[in-house]
């Protein structure tokens, strides 16, 4: 198959998605998720210029962000994951928070957290306190996005990508339900009426 590399398959983006009969319209485009993606992998690389950082990934939500950032990084990286879960099917954070496995592999290295988003912060501040209990030589937080106005500057945060409205969101890995990962651009839940 002939690699098509006009632009063409990229001009039929959609305005709205619909998500088990929740419309949601588009709120950040492909273009400023990179730009602000490569401002933070500016400031990473600047931070840990000569040394070798274990990016911790958030699954699922982050994974899109992870494979970007982790690729405008010039740096040596370790790649691993952990498993957080605290939204279910609602729109709104749970507040519990669980984690799976062990994360022996942290012990005296540069561990630098990568979230999809910070909400309420539980998940962060879950995350970064289980992280403590294996020793890693320093923490850091990189999150795409983050919501200000709910997490009110409660939690550790080192690298923001983009601070959004208290919105629910989907697309670039995150879900509405388990749908919406793979748009490429971000949607917010559209006002009804
Ligand atoms: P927090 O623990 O309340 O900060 O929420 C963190 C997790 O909830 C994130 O890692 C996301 O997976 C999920 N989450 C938070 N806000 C949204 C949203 O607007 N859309 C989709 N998922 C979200
Ligand atoms: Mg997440």
């Amino acid at each position: 198959m002939k690699l098509d590399v006009s632009s063409e398959r990229h001009s039929s983006v959609p305005e709205r998605v619909t998500l088990y009969g929740k419309v949601f319209e588009r709120y950040i485009e492909q273009s400023v998720i990179a730009d602000a993606i490569g401002r933070m992998a500016a400031a990473i690389e600047r931070d840990y210029a000569g040394r070798e950082v274990v990016m911790l990934v958030v699954l699922k939500g982050a994974m899109m962000f992870a494979a970007d950032l982790a690729r405008a990084l010039q740096l040596s990286l370790q790649l691993e994951f952990v498993r957080a879960s605290s939204y279910g099917a609602a729109m709104t954070s749970s507040g519990t928070v669980t984690l799976d496995g062990s994360l022996e592999f942290v012990r005296n290295r540069h561990v630098l957290v990568i979230e999809d988003i910070a909400d309420s912060g539980s998940t962060i501040r879950a995350i970064c306190d289980h992280l403590r209990e294996f020793a890693p030589a320093s923490i850091a937080v990189a999150t795409l996005l983050s919501k200000p106005a709910v997490h009110r500057g409660t939690i550790q945060l080192d690298y923001v990508g983009i601070e959004i409205e208290p919105v629910f969101v989907v697309g670039y890995g995150l879900d509405y339900n388990e749908l919406g990962r793979n748009l490429a651009d971000i949607y917010r839940l559209a006002e009804e009426g």
